[in-house]
């Protein structure tokens, strides 16, 4: 039996490390919304779309987890690190989190961008003592999102960038080269911005496993819209679409993430809510509907891109 196996246990475990990060808070201020700690991560391989080689590379990580003896047998030591590189929604995070459940490891999260925004030069600290705390609790995947952001360049002018981002840098690899190699901790490091990556994170035994994560091609993006189609059909218990016609569909979508794919069919569903307010009740979504919620988000898109290049300031 694995810790993991009973509500109870799970729920004193989950209690134990909050109270681990609320101590840990009060000697670095507060992590809230830093770090995301899960216990049975609700999301397996086969909620993730596309991406079948990415998901082969990393359900062969699992073996490390769970049976980290098998490595021995051929002479070797399981994998420290991974890093999954790939363009922003791509599923780099949900991959993490799906092999964190099919080893019923406990998931570890933090975004980087975040945490070194805030804590700037204790950073390293912050991410031994967390390391400390996964490595602890028995298997644990521990996500370190935005790993570009240890470069620091959104912090600080280049030349202090450097030499801060070279020192925490360091602290982590030398953590990383710590790790025990019986630790059943597998750390998985992601990022959209390979160029801002310091090179020592990928040198061998450390996030020297390296997987890309690829927008998803037409076939993809159908196998994801369809997963997610039935996953809200599932959680509200009923049909909400008709039959929908990919042909017209797919064209309209190129180089769209899942997570644009997730956002188009909550606004289709959304439009729906709005609908059914002001007249009791309303058609399931047809094509028709997808397209426009297609349309709509491609607006909003638009908009954003203007307010970050600037051109509404
Ligand atoms: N391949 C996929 N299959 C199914 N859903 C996906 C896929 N890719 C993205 N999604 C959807 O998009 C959401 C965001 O994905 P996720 O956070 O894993 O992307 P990411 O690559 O980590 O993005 P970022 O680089 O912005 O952190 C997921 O919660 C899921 O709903
Ligand atoms: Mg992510």
């Amino acid at each position: 039996m694995t810790p993991l196996d009973t509500d109870d246990l799970q729920w004193a475990l989950q209690r134990r490390l909050e109270d681990v990060f609320v101590k840990l808070g009060e000697k670095f201020g507060d992590l809230t919304g830093r770090v995301e700690t899960t216990i049975r991560p609700g999301v397996s391989f086969d909620d993730v779309g596309g991406l079948q080689q990415a998901k082969a590379a990393l359900q062969g990580f699992t073996t490390a987890l769970t049976h980290p003896d098998r490595y021995k047998d051929w002479g070797i030591t399981p994998p420290k690190g991974v890093l999954l590189y790939g363009p922003p929604g791509t599923g780099k995070g949900m991959l993490a989190r799906a092999l964190a459940g099919a080893s019923q490891a406990i998931f570890f999260r933090l975004r980087l961008f975040n945490l070194t925004s805030k804590f700037g030069a204790n950073t390293g600290e912050l991410l031994q003592e967390i390391l400390r705390i996964a490595m602890g609790e028995g298997r644990a995947v521990f996500l370190m999102e935005e790993v570009d952001a240890l470069s620091l360049d959104h912090l600080l002018p280049p030349p202090q960038a450097r030499e801060a981002s070279a020192r925490l840098v360091a602290a982590l690899c030398e953590k990383l080269d710590a790790i025990d190699p019986s630790a059943r901790v597998l750390v998985v490091a992601a990022t959209s911005r390979t160029d801002a990556l310091d090179p020592a994170l990928v040198a061998p035994g450390r996030l020297d496993h390296l997987v890309e994560v690829t927008l998803p091609d037409p076939a993809a993006q159908q196998e994801i819209l369809d997963l997610m189609r039935t996953r809200t059909e599932k959680s509200a218990g009923r049909p909400l679409f008709e039959p929908l016609d990919y042909r017209s569909i797919l064209p309209l979508m190129g180089g769209m993430s899942g997570a644009d794919i997730s956002e188009i069919l909550r606004r289709a569903l959304e439009a729906k809510v709005h609908r059914a307010a002001k007249q009791a009740s309303a058609p399931l979504v047809t094509t028709a509907d997808f397209l426009e919620a297609v349309d709509g988000y491609k607006r909003v898109r638009g908009v954003v891109e203007k307010i970050r290049y600037g051109q509404y300031l």
